[in-house]
């Protein structure tokens, strides 16, 4: 069967971008990278597509509603079926959030609905929350809202900082993004107002996570 062709949209450094290329290295995988766009020509990550050999734009227009387009442009002219943002830190223009509805998902460094926006890993630890994660939701016109299509939970430990903390949660990161895509690429997905149900699956895309575990 085709495989899911992924359009992914990057600011930086790009390791949630590295998790998804590592995961389509498997054959048996049911989505493949189709190109990756930066909107700053200085991205690590496009360093990591162009090891890879995907093509990848940098598309450095400040205008949103141009930059939209141009990206439009290129996510269909590579017959993206999918759009998957991560680490990219442009608000999309309204239009493009809705000609993507659906069909385009974001990774965020919590669990929402706590602590959307900047910094949201020192946002749970100025709440002194015991428990914090990241999500994998689709894209709705308000910043890190959305049907939420998965979660991972970790720990806060007593001592931890921002920066420890952050990568706590960045390795889980490299493992949801991945899960999550293929649920939508197996159409395992249902979007029901605002919840996302996973069909044919033996447990919730939750409970398929072991935050202790680090396997990639
Ligand atoms: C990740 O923490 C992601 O959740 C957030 O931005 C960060 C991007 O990291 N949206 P990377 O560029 O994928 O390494």
């Amino acid at each position: 069967m085709a495989r899911l062709r992924v359009g992914v949209l990057i600011s930086g450094r790009g390791s949630n971008l590295q998790a998804l290329i590592d995961a389509a290295r498997d054959p048996g995988y049911p989505a493949e990278i189709a190109v990756v766009v930066s909107n700053r020509a200085d991205a690590p990550g496009l360093g990591r597509a162009a090891a890879a050999g995907i093509p990848h734009h940098a598309i450095e227009e400040t205008r949103r509603a141009a930059f939209a387009e141009a990206a439009d442009r290129v996510l269909r002219a590579a017959g993206v079926e999918l759009v998957a943002l991560a680490g990219f830190m442009r608000i999309l223009d309204l239009g493009f959030v809705e000609a993507w509805r659906d069909r385009m998902v974001n990774i965020h460094p919590s669990l929402l609905p706590a602590f959307p926006g900047l910094h949201p890993q020192r946002q749970a630890l100025a709440a002194g929350v015991k428990f914090s994660g990241c999500t994998v939701h689709f894209v709705r016109a308000v910043v890190d809202s959305g049907p939420i299509v998965a979660q991972a939970a970790v720990p806060v430990a007593d001592d931890d900082d921002e920066e420890r903390l952050a990568a706590r949660i960045l390795a889980a990161e490299h493992r949801l993004y991945p899960l999550a895509v293929r649920l939508f690429a197996e159409r395992r997905l249902r979007i029901a107002g605002e919840r996302v149900l996973v069909d044919g699956a033996a447990a919730p895309p939750a409970a398929m996570l072991n935050p202790s575990d680090n396997r990639a």
